[in-house]
């Protein structure tokens, strides 16, 4: 069974683990501007930095082709959820830095300033800051799903797919 490259394995997991780091570090609501919460800025920044490299050492040819155990149309909806999840892993970092910039608070990655993507508002900081809020819920339930999936693969097909990412 083929596996993907080691730095795509490191930075699967380095992402798995700052996606769930991002949402428990998550806040809504009015207090955000008064308090904003640069520790969730952070990760979630980290995440789009990794995501860059990533698909660079996959273009590369980091990531095996996809086994064909399951039938064509499976192999199409494998290769189009990890799509859905790399929009994800690009969109809400990018959603979420406009949120910030619209709510007119102070943007970091671990203290490093970074500009506002769009000018402050009063209000509400608009419809790309709620899409934010939502997929920032959703890519968990993907995530979710994709690790049952994977699981699926594994313990009842039996076809080794874990291992394909195995840190080990
Ligand atoms: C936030 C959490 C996660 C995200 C965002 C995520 C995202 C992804 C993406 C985008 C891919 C496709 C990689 C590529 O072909 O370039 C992938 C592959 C994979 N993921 Fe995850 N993943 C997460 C968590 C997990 C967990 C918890 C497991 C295991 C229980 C897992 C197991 C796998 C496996 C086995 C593959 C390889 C599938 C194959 O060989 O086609 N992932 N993941
Ligand atoms: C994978 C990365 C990220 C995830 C999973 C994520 C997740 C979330 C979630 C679930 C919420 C809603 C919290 C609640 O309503 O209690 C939220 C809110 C927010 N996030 Fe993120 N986020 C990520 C990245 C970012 C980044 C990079 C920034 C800024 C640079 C950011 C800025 C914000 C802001 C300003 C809010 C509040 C929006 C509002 O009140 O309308 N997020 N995020």
């Amino acid at each position: 069974m083929p596996r993907y490259s080691k730095t795509l394995i490191i930075l699967h997991w380095a992402t798995a683990l700052l996606v769930v780091a991002a949402w428990f570090t998550s806040e809504g609501g009015r207090h955000v501007r008064e308090n904003p919460p640069l520790l969730h800025f952070s990760l979630g920044l980290a995440v789009l930095m990794l995501v860059i490299p990533r698909l660079i050492a996959r273009l590369m040819g980091g990531a095996p082709r996809v086994e064909d155990t399951q039938g064509p149309w499976l192999n199409l909806a494998a290769k189009i959820g990890h799509t859905v999840l790399y929009v994800f892993l690009i969109g809400l970092p990018l959603t979420g830095w406009y949120a910030a910039s619209r709510l007119g608070v102070p943007i970091s990655f671990f203290g490093l300033g970074l500009p506002a993507l769009v000018s402050p508002v009063q209000g509400a900081p608009g419809f790309l800051a709620e899409v934010h809020e939502t997929g920032g819920i959703v890519i968990l339930w993907l995530a979710g799903l994709h690790a049952l999936i994977a699981c699926w693969h594994q313990f009842v097909m039996r076809d080794g797919t874990l291992r394909r990412m195995s840190p080990v």
